[in-house]
């Protein structure tokens, strides 16, 4: 039974096209896009780091590009195409990055992987072709303290050669 402080809370509705499907849903305004996705929405691969802006682990595509969705508010994403991890593999058929990284063992403790993928993701579909130094640019916001980056970025190298 939610108390007084809970009934307090000032509500609002939110229109997103959510990994392919519309979604509405009304959260508490001060909840930022990661804490919707993953309180609300029970998008949990979405992952909670620094909420600062700074470690790129809640990273989500946002009309395909890659967001902090600590720095967002729902409403600022209202009516647009936001895709999570949950919405990167078709089906049961992991994307060609998830593979990729699954066989070099690009993902270690894992918590990076979600957004270190649609930040490729984002990669791959403006450029099916990058250089090295390109891919390292395009996952710069994305931090590691597992892997060294080494795996990663051959991973997404693997991945962009089978997708071409
Ligand atoms: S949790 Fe968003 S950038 Fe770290
Ligand atoms: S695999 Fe652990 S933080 Fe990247």
């Amino acid at each position: 039974m939610p108390g007084a402080l809970d009934r307090d809370v000032q509500r609002e509705v939110v229109r997103l096209h959510l990994n392919g499907d519309d979604v509405e849903t009304l959260v508490p305004v001060h909840k930022t896009l990661l804490e919707v996705l993953r309180e609300d929405l029970g998008l949990t691969g979405t992952k909670h780091g620094c909420e600062l802006g700074e470690c790129g682990t809640c990273t989500v595509l946002v009309d395909g590009r890659p967001m902090l969705s600590c720095l967002l508010l729902p409403l600022q994403v209202e009516g647009r195409a936001v895709t999570t991890i949950e919405g990167l593999a078709e089906g049961p058929v992991d994307h060609p990055l998830q593979a990729a990284f699954t066989e070099l063992a690009a993902a270690q403790c894992g918590y990076c992987t979600p957004g270190m993928l649609l930040a490729a993701k984002s990669l791959l579909d403006d450029n099916p072709k990058p250089s090295r130094v390109e891919i390292q640019e395009a996952l710069a916001g994305n931090l590691c303290r597992c892997t060294g980056y080494l795996k990663i970025v051959e991973a997404v190298e693997l991945a962009a050669g089978r997708m071409a």
